[in-house]
């Protein structure tokens, strides 16, 4: 092994999101979500942008993942619409919305591309979320039924399972923050959906489990940050050190420990959430990987004595805002190792970055900007596996451009260009330095 290249069998891949890119709002039978009805209300979403078209996936997903064996990817984390199998939630499973991901899995093993399916990437059934959605504890048994049922109609052939993608978003980014759909702002309840989307995991994983075989693996992607300094002093790397990532302490150590660490609670903003006899064993049961979404790092200051989290000056920014620092994803692997006492693999399940994507005359996209990040960063994630991390694959965000969340389609994170009016893909710099990423299992 050259001292650029992975480990043999390490899986590089890119990733999806079911509202983010399938489009078919109203085909089939799909009922609606959470985020159909946030992006229908004026001033939720920028431009009232919704997903009712999306990249149209639903339909070109065969052009797509033709497009993914052209660059040689040998992993597609995509997500399952919950209204579209399930369009009350529970209950009656629609045939038609199931037979999209028949068909999906299919095609991508016929091309030799392993499916990791997430079952909630966020656009729960309105159908649910009119009974009280995340904010109802009988949501951990509708998950689990809904997990469930896909695992028995896909299990024969997906062996690798998410159950939530980044609860942080879904309890305090659309309970606390209302910049997400369901658009709240109430950090009491933000809390109980936070241990909600816990326990909906550790029941998921048992009732995917129960349906799968030996070969299901299932696991959680969590947005996981992590603090760094703003200034290299003892203040700051003191701050650093101590401040509540609320992105990571939320649920790492409830996950893997099975507790909440009691500062979360010494911020008056927040009590503990109803807790439940039994509730702490089911959340903290043995995942079989740990997902890991990294983008970027949060840096801490003191400033009159008070810990504070600023912008970096210095620091070089994305069009999202969020800092470039691959050493934050570099300590972030290394951290999870040490509080996993490198018993669990880990894959980064997101890793990538918007850019204004300026076409060149010819139409091309030169995004110098997007290739320099995902090499800074596939190389962090190189010295880590060097140091013994247990890292199996590398999941791209996002195998092309689609609907941001609130940002609609004004931010771009493909490493292929979608041209919303024409369906049309285009490749950028990034999918071809990429492809060869792939090919040669190296940082090049
Ligand atoms: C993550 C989401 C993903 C995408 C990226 C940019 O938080 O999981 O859907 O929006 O951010």
């Amino acid at each position: 092994m050259s001292t650029d290249s992975f480990p043999d069998g390490f899986l590089w891949g890119t990733a999806t999101a079911a509202y983010q890119v399938e489009g078919a709002a109203h085909e089939d039978g799909r009922a609606e979500s959470i985020w159909d009805r946030f992006s229908h209300t004026p001033g939720k979403v920028k431009n009232g942008d919704t997903g009712d078209v999306a990249c149209d996936h639903y339909h070109l997903y065969k052009q797509d993942v033709a497009m993914m064996k052209q660059l040689g990817v040998g992993g597609y984390r995509f997500s399952v619409s919950w209204p579209r199998v399930f369009p009350q939630g529970v209950g009656f499973a629609n045939a038609r919305g199931m037979a999209f991901y028949d068909r999906l899995v299919d095609e991508l093993l016929g091309a030799g591309i392993r499916p990791f399916v997430t079952l909630y990437h966020w656009d729960l059934p309105t159908a649910l979320h009119d009974r009280g959605g995340w904010a109802n504890r009988d949501i951990a048994g509708w998950f689990s039924d809904y997990a469930a049922a896909m695992t028995k109609a896909l299990g024969d052939r997906v062996k690798d399972w998410i159950t939530l993608n980044e609860p942080w978003c879904t309890a305090f980014l659309s309970y606390e923050f209302g910049e997400h759909a369901p658009g709240l702002r109430n950090p009491a309840l933000a809390v109980q959906v936070a241990h909600h989307t816990l326990l909906a995991h550790g029941m998921g994983m048992q009732a995917i489990r129960a349906a799968g075989n030996m070969q299901t693996r299932v696991g959680i992607a969590l947005n996981a940050g992590y603090n760094l300094p703003l200034a290299d002093s003892e203040a700051d790397r003191v701050a650093a050190e101590n401040a509540v990532d609320p992105l990571y302490e939320w649920f790492v150590p409830t996950i893997f420990n099975g507790y909440y660490t009691e500062r979360l609670f010494d911020d008056s903003k927040y009590r503990s959430p109803d807790i439940r006899p039994g509730d702490m064993a089911v959340i903290a049961a043995r995942n079989d990987f740990l997902g890991v979404n990294y983008y970027t790092p949060t840096r801490y200051t003191v400033v009159d004595g008070q810990v504070r989290s600023v912008r970096n000056p210095n620091g070089e920014y994305t069009e999202m805002d969020w800092e470039v620092d691959p050493e934050g994803l570099y300590r972030l692997l290394l951290k999870l190792c040490a509080q996993t006492k490198n018993q669990l693999p880990l894959y980064i399940t997101e890793n990538g970055a918007a850019y204004p994507d300026i076409p060149a005359a010819d139409g091309a996209i030169h995004d110098a900007d997007r290739v320099s990040f995902l090499k800074r960063h596939f190389d962090a994630a190189r010295r880590a596996i060097r140091e013994g991390v247990d890292l199996r694959g590398y999941f791209v965000w996002s195998l092309m451009d689609n609907f941001e969340w609130a940002h609609g389609y004004t931010k771009n994170f493909g490493i292929v260009k979608t041209d919303y009016i024409t369906q049309r893909r285009v490749f950028k710099d990034s999918a071809l330095y990429f492809r060869n990423v792939c090919a040669a299992n190296a940082v090049v």
